[in-house]
C-alpha cells in the first residue's frame, strides 16, 4: 500500500511457522472486514430506511468505506508476513442477525445497535493488542483500525440518542442484554482460537478476555444507560 513499508524487521526475524500462521491469520482478517463492510453497508441503507440524522447517515458511509480500507490493510499485512501477495476479497456472503420476533423496524434499529456493541468491543480488543504489540507494521494498521472503531462505535451511539431511534426505544430495550452476550461470546470463542505472539499484537488470552469484560463493563453499559435503554 501507498504509505506503508512493505518489509517490517520484527517480521523478517520470526520462524517460518509462526510467520505463517500470522500471515494467515492476516489474510481472514481481510475477508472479515470485507464482511464488516458489506454488513456496514447494509446497516447504511437501513439507516436511510430509518429517517436517521445527516450527521449519523454521513458518519455511517465513511464506516462502510473504512472497512474495506482496512481489508485492504490485512490484506498488506498478510502479504509481507507471507512474502506473497494478498488480495482482499469478501466473503460469499453475509448473514444479518435475524433477531427472530422482532418487527422490520425494531430488526433495523437493532442492526444499529448492534454495530455500536461489536465496535465497541472491537476498540477494547484492539486497545489490548495495541498495549503488547511491538512490531511496526502491525501496530500502525492496529492504530488506524482503533481510530476508526471509536468512530464507527460513534455511528451506532450517535442513532441511539437521536430522534429517529425514540419511537422504538422501548421495543429494542428487551433486546440489548441478549445482543451484548451474543458479541461477548463470538468474541470468546475468537479469542480462544487464536496464538500468543505478544510483540506482533497477540496478546495472552486472559488479557483479551479481560479487555472485552472490562469494555463491556466500563463502556457499553454505562452508554446503554446514557442512552435509555
Ligand atoms: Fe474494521
Ligand atoms: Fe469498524
Amino acid at each position: 500500500m501507498a504509505d506503508l513499508p512493505d518489509h517490517d524487521p520484527a517480521i523478517d526475524a520470526l520462524d517460518d511457522e509462526t510467520r505463517r500462521r500470522l500471515g494467515e491469520l492476516w489474510r481472514e482478517r481481510a475477508v472479515t472486514e470485507m464482511g464488516a463492510g458489506w454488513a456496514f453497508a447494509q446497516v447504511v441503507t437501513e439507516l436511510y430506511a430509518l429517517g436517521a440524522d445527516g450527521e449519523v447517515l454521513a458518519l455511517a458511509t465513511r464506516g462502510a468505506h473504512d472497512e474495506v480500507r482496512h481489508a485492504r490493510l490485512c490484506a498488506h499485512l498478510a502479504s509481507v508476513y507471507l512474502g506473497e501477495p494478498v488480495e482482499a476479497r469478501p466473503p460469499k456472503s453475509i448473514a444479518m442477525p435475524a433477531h427472530e420476533g422482532a418487527n422490520e423496524r425494531t430488526r433495523m434499529q437493532l442492526h444499529v445497535v448492534g454495530l455500536a456493541v461489536s465496535e465497541t468491543l472491537a476498540a477494547g480488543f484492539l486497545q489490548a493488542c495495541l498495549a503488547v504489540c511491538e512490531a511496526e507494521l502491525p501496530t500502525r494498521i492496529a492504530r488506524s483500525h482503533l481510530e476508526d472503531d471509536i468512530a464507527h462505535a460513534r455511528v451506532g451511539w450517535a442513532h441511539m440518542a437521536s430522534k429517529a431511534f425514540a419511537p422504538d426505544r422501548a421495543a429494542v430495550k428487551p433486546w440489548v442484554p441478549k445482543l451484548i452476550e451474543a458479541n461477548l461470546r463470538h468474541w470468546r470463542s475468537r479469542i480462544a482460537e487464536l496464538p500468543v505472539v505478544p510483540a506482533h499484537g497477540y496478546p495472552e488470552h486472559d488479557a483479551l478476555t479481560s479487555a472485552l469484560e472490562e469494555t463491556a463493563r466500563d463502556v457499553l453499559v454505562p452508554g446503554f444507560r446514557h442512552v435509555g435503554l
